[in-house]
């Protein structure tokens, strides 16, 4: 795996009309109209008069190798291929970045500008991804027209979180051209996980102390969901074992729901032999207490002392069976996350680790997160963006890798025989 290798999308010969918006991440858009060619799509651009003071129409007009349309007065564009063809010709509207002020006009369906004209004229899906302020982001407004998009079944990429060109911090970045990719692809791309059983733990695991209080973690699951979903997406047929978290299951997964460590080693082992792939992102509880105490433990004036036992390690018991599925695990952690991430990865004997950073706000119970992917020969830092854009370019990266591994390991035999009959013929 290089390091900070592109991202694999294959987007086939997708016709895409990509429209940007005024704001400063317009320039980012550049970026994006190159790797959407380089995964195979073909690219046409229209940009907002507000856009065209950012940017050039000549920028886009080079990487795309088509002419750009700015305005829907332009009689030479509307002899050529007039605004009607170009809404008839798209295949995926997609609109990075998005203003708030677009993605208001689009909410109320405005047709004041070429941009939001093809939006109603065409067809085809539509595909936002928005860059603006923090606070702008997350005005009531903004979000009640995001929220009437989403009920239209508008695709809304992101926004990631981060530092703003307006020098201030949150959700409101425009996702990484690779995070874009990978989002269309799972849409429109290849189905990379046809005919494989992939099983995902999530959540925490709680361990009961008495009847009324337990041991437990901060895990909300969401990583685990959006990763059970994201395969989901790529065909595979998924089951979900999940500690005690209040999240819907997603479209086409069967869930198991289990409430200590132990629980789900055995919900897990079950059904270790009908899978392929397995992807542990539960936060397993590692001890639980000694004994459970069948009434409500009292005080009694003086120190409480808990004994704790260690819990299997589910992971590892996976990894170190004979007959073993490809084994994906995660580790968070609060530092040194390379380091630990990497000995976790030897001594469990995993195929990849997905290592990320938590706690200060980060990680656990948030919607984002950032993920440094390790395997055994190297290293891949997928960008900061929301947990299911996370998800989905984690699953393209495990199908890619099992399907490499799973493809050399059926030509080992045939390899090994061929040399059999060899030997004998010498
Ligand atoms: N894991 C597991 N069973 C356990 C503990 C962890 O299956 N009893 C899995 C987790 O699902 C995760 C990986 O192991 O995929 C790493 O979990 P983590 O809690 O980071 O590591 P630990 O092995 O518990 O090590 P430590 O707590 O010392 O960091």
């Amino acid at each position: 795996m290089a390091e900070q290798s592109q991202a694999q999308g294959n987007l086939g010969s997708l016709r895409v009309l990509l429209g940007v918006s005024g704001g400063i991440a317009a320039y980012k858009a550049a970026e994006l109209v190159r790797r959407l060619r380089d995964a195979g799509a073909e690219v046409r651009v229209v940009l907002t008069e507000n856009a065209a003071r950012f940017v050039t129409p000549l920028t886009f007009q080079a990487l795309s190798g088509q002419p750009v349309r700015t305005g829907l007065w332009d009689e030479a564009a509307e002899a050529a291929m007039g605004h009607i063809e170009l809404a008839r010709w798209a295949r995926r509207i997609v609109i990075a970045p998005a203003s708030a002020d677009l993605i208001a006009r689009l909410a109320h369906g405005f047709a004041d500008d070429l941009l939001t004209t093809l939006c109603l004229a065409s067809a085809a899906p539509l595909a936002l991804a928005p860059a603006m302020n923090q606070q702008m982001w997350a005005h009531a407004a903004t979000q009640a027209n995001v929220a009437t998009l989403r009920a239209r079944g508008v695709d809304v990429l992101g926004p990631a979180a981060g530092s703003q060109a307006c020098g201030e911090f949150g959700a409101g970045r425009l996702l990484e051209a690779d995070t874009i990719i990978a989002e269309l692809a799972a849409l429109h791309g290849p189905k990379l996980l046809v005919g494989t059983s992939v099983l995902v733990s999530a959540g925490p695991t709680f361990e009961d102390i008495d009847p009324v209080r337990f041991i437990g973690n901060r895990s909300s699951g969401r990583m685990g969901f959006a990763v059970a979903q994201a395969a989901a997406e790529q065909g595979a047929s998924v089951h979900l074992v999940a500690g005690p978290v209040h999240l819907p299951t997603p479209a086409g997964v069967v869930r198991i729901d289990v409430r200590s460590a132990r629980d789900m080693r055995e919900a897990v082992m079950l059904q270790i032999p009908q899978s392929n792939i397995y992807i542990s992102s539960a936060a397993v509880g590692d001890f639980r207490p000694n004994d459970v105490a069948t009434h409500k433990l009292k005080k009694n004036g003086s120190e409480f002392v808990l004994t704790l036992t260690e819990n299997p390690d589910i992971l590892a018991a996976v990894a170190a069976l004979k007959k073993r599925p490809f084994v994906v695990g995660f580790a968070a952690e609060t530092h040194n996350v390379e380091g630990y991430a990497r000995a976790k990865l030897e001594r469990k004997k995993l195929d990849l680790i997905a290592a990320n950073r938590v706690g200060n706000g980060e990680g656990f119970d948030t919607c984002d997160n950032e993920i440094l992917l390790l395997s055994r020969d190297g290293s891949e830092r997928l960008a900061r963006a929301d947990k299911l854009a996370l998800a989905r370019q984690l699953v393209t990266r495990i199908a890619e890798r099992y399907t490499a591994q799973a493809s050399a390991s059926k030509r080992a035999p045939a390899r090994k025989a061929r040399a059999g009959k060899e030997r004998s013929a010498r």
